[in-house]
């Protein structure tokens, strides 16, 4: 059968480079710092199967559970949630009334959240701006709906906001893409002060701001930064979280904090993409919240991530180039580099054949930027090997790379 035609925004997608690579992790001996998994020893096992069978030891809440469910998602995770965003500086909407029920959507991961708020406010050719490089699957959303993804300049603590606001002027975005902290790929953290100017230059253009934030619990280091919904007075500011990374990727849950009327149109769009989110998922989630396991499972994983990344950062300045130029995240799970100097020219792309002859896999960097640049860089996930595997790993990259050069 060929006489279909796909949409504009799916048509020219094929299926990332990336998914090839998820098919070759699959085998044992490939050392993988190419996906973005919490870590198994991390998950929480014993104490989601405690909350799942209470939700069925109660034969009205399992009733309730095998029965659909309102598009917003239940009341006591909205509660929960509403109170979990107090500790991110998260407690009033711009006009100053308290966070509400009505400013909370339950998603089914935070990436719906990515997809829902472009559903409500991109039409075909609209602009994106993002930050780059930034987050593979928003690009690949952007692109779904014929919009077109434009990278911000990035410095260490944030925007470069003078091409910010340049880029404002010049595209009229719809919506300003923001991974607030520990981003993936760089594991960059947006500054107190570029959050809020951000925050208020979006406000001062009317630009809809996705503040995405899955990583921002997962600290080493430092200390920890007010989320840019907190300097929302203008009301322009969605904050997204998820989940995936604190508790558990597979049960599909996050969530929207917003502007009332933003939260509803989402809602709207929820209801023509899988309604409501997992009633199962939402009660076992509201219940290990309510238990207080949310934060204790934080902290015992915290020393695991923070031993493997400082594993990979050893073994990357023991074995690695000189050439190669790499950041020391205070958070998240990723690290970025860089080849610079003579290193310039090493594609990564073109060498990652090559490290999987030798049983490594990382994740070129080029597919990280709006514009397919950045053949030189690479991204490095560290959470899903031990210590030991991390130093075999760079170890085997470096020797690479250093022949490639
Ligand atoms: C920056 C960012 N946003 C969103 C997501 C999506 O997470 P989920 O849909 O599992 O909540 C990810 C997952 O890796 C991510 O890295």
């Amino acid at each position: 059968m060929s006489n279909y035609t796909f949409s504009n925004g799916i048509a020219p997608m094929t299926g990332s480079a990336t998914r090839n690579i998820f098919s070759l992790l699959t085998r044992p001996e490939i050392i993988s710092f190419a996906g973005g998994n919490p870590a198994r020893d991390c998950l929480p096992t014993k104490e989601i199967g405690e909350c799942t069978a209470e939700v069925f030891a109660d034969d009205a809440t399992a009733k309730r559970c095998l029965q659909y469910g309102a598009t917003e998602g239940i009341p006591e995770l909205r509660e929960e949630i509403i109170r979990l965003a107090k500790d991110t500086g998260i407690v009033a909407n711009g006009d100053g009334s308290p966070i509400a029920h009505n400013n909370v959507q339950i998603l089914s991961g935070g990436s719906q959240g990515l997809d829902l708020l472009l559903k409500a406010f991109c039409n075909p050719g609209d602009v994106v701006l993002v930050e780059d490089p930034t987050f593979l699957g928003f690009l690949a959303t952007v692109q779904s709906y014929a919009a077109k993804a434009i990278g911000v300049k990035m410095e260490d603590d944030g925007f470069d906001l003078a091409d910010l606001e340049d880029k404002i002027k010049k595209h009229q975005p719809k919506l300003l893409y923001v991974i607030s902290a520990f981003s993936n790929p760089t594991g960059k953290t947006h500054s107190a002060a570029k959050r809020k100017a951000a925050a208020e230059l979006a406000g001062r253009y009317g630009v809809v701001v996705a503040e995405d934030d899955p990583y921002g619990k997962l600290r080493y280091s430092g200390t920890a930064v007010p989320a840019m919904k907190s300097f929302d007075t203008a009301d322009c500011v969605v904050y997204l979280s998820s989940f995936s990374k604190t508790i558990s990727p597979g049960m599909r849950c996050g969530f929207a904090i917003g502007q009332a009327d933003i939260i509803r149109k989402m809602a709207i769009g929820k209801q023509g993409t899988d309604l409501h989110t997992s009633n199962l998922s939402m009660m076992a989630i509201a219940k290990y919240l309510q238990k207080g396991y949310f934060y204790p499972n934080i902290e015992k994983s915290i020393p695991i991530y923070r031993q493997r990344k400082d594993a990979m950062v050893a073994a990357l300045q023991k074995y690695m180039p000189e050439e190669f130029q790499f950041n020391n995240p205070e958070g998240g799970l990723f690290i970025w580099g860089e080849f610079i100097g003579k290193g310039s020219k090493i594609n990564t792309a073109e060498v990652f054949p090559k490290a999987i002859e030798r049983n490594v896999a990382y994740i070129q960097g080029s597919v990280f930027y709006a514009d397919g640049s950045g053949p030189n860089t690479l991204r490095l996930n560290f959470s899903n090997e031990s210590p030991e595997r991390i130093d075999q790993g760079i170890k085997a990259l470096g020797e690479l790379f250093k022949e490639e050069l």
